[in-house]
């Protein structure tokens, strides 16, 4: 059977646009993406650039977007696209440079791998409480999958944030960060030094919980759950100073006072009777209160707010911290 693809091509030393270029090509039975684009390489065009390694979903190297979703080349079926989208549509990965055709430029993303130190501080020595790999084995620490991560970027390409937030750490880095903090032997200095370096412009308070990293992620690491996990160790450990970590805190204390939010006094909550910060939110306010979205703020509790507060005692006691 022939197959048309339309991928997308661009070559900086020679184009000044982007555009996409149709290629037919004989395709046959259990072929994936991947098998399609070197079979066009190798037979349509060979100036096509894309990077792959293992073939086998190991390496990483081959992700990009498939029919707009991002997805590993080497493990996605042909028939498998076809019979979902009628065509097949390859482009690099997106929120990344383009250096030619279907490669982007990773040097951001592995600078952000970087930046969260992916190493273990150790406190453990030989000869105190045992070796760290005995600490290690008597802990039976839980990684939540994190560390079977192979680095391929699909994540942080689908991430919303990072899409209009180059700076944004985003989910792989994060994800990198929490399979330190599961981590036995690791201090607890230094897991709060970790800790604390995630909390500024462009940390962990940033991400909008859209889903979109879990989505894709072809190895189910699961980063959104990573970066809520290490939320959870920062307000544990008393990093409570951002916006984000004052919006959970005074999200759940107006419910637990309330049981409802309380859109009137969440500004107190979150930004303090600091007037130049209360002005700030003061437009979008107004617009609220035309809307008929500000409650009044002296309120009193839902009825039934007793079981609402049994409810949030039951969860606070049920969560272990992290
Ligand atoms: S959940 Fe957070 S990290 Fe994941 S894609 Fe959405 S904004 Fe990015
Ligand atoms: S978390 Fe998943 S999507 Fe992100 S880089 Fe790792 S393997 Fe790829
Ligand atoms: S070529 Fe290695 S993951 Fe696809």
């Amino acid at each position: 059977m022939h197959l048309t693809f339309t991928i997308h091509r661009f070559n900086p030393e020679v184009d000044s646009t982007p555009y996409s270029q149709e290629f037919r090509l004989e395709v046959g039975r259990g072929m994936t993406v991947l098998d399609a684009l070197i079979g066009i390489k190798n037979e349509c065009d060979g100036s096509l650039a894309l990077r792959y390694s293992c073939r086998s979903a190991i390496c990483g190297s081959c992700a990009m977007t498939i029919n707009g979703s991002e997805k590993l080349a080497c493990r996605t079926s042909l028939r498998k696209e076809l019979e979902r989208h009628g065509h097949i549509a390859v482009a690099p990965l997106r929120n990344l440079p383009v250096i030619k055709d279907l490669v982007v430029d990773m040097a951001s993303f592995w600078k952000k791998i970087r930046e969260v130190e992916p190493w273990l501080v150790s406190g453990v020595r030989h000869g105190d409480e045992g070796s760290p790999a005995q600490v290690q084995g008597r802990a039976n620490p839980q990684f939540h999958n994190v560390d079977a991560c192979i680095m391929c970027g699909a994540c942080v390409a689908a991430c919303t944030v990072h899409e209009v937030s180059k700076g944004f750490i985003g989910p792989a880095a994060l994800a990198k960060s929490d399979r330190f903090l599961s981590d036995p032997r690791e201090t607890r200095s230094a897991t709060g030094t970790r800790l604390s370096s995630l909390q500024g412009d462009h940390g962990i308070w940033d991400c909008t919980r859209c889903n979109f990293c879990v989505e894709v992620c072809p190895k189910d690491v699961k980063p959104m759950e990573a970066i809520i996990r290490l939320r959870r160790a920062s307000l544990d450990r008393g990093l409570t100073k951002t916006g984000g970590a004052q919006h959970v805190l005074g999200f759940t204390a107006l419910i637990e006072e309330q049981g409802r939010l309380n859109e009137a006094i969440m500004p107190l909550r979150v930004i303090g009777p600091s007037s130049r910060g209360l002005l700030h939110v003061l437009p979008l306010g107004i617009k609220m209160l035309f809307k008929g979205k500000i409650p009044y703020p002296f309120a009193h509790g839902l009825p039934g707010l007793s079981h609402v507060q049994a409810l949030i005692q039951r969860v606070k006691r049920a969560i272990p911290p992290v």
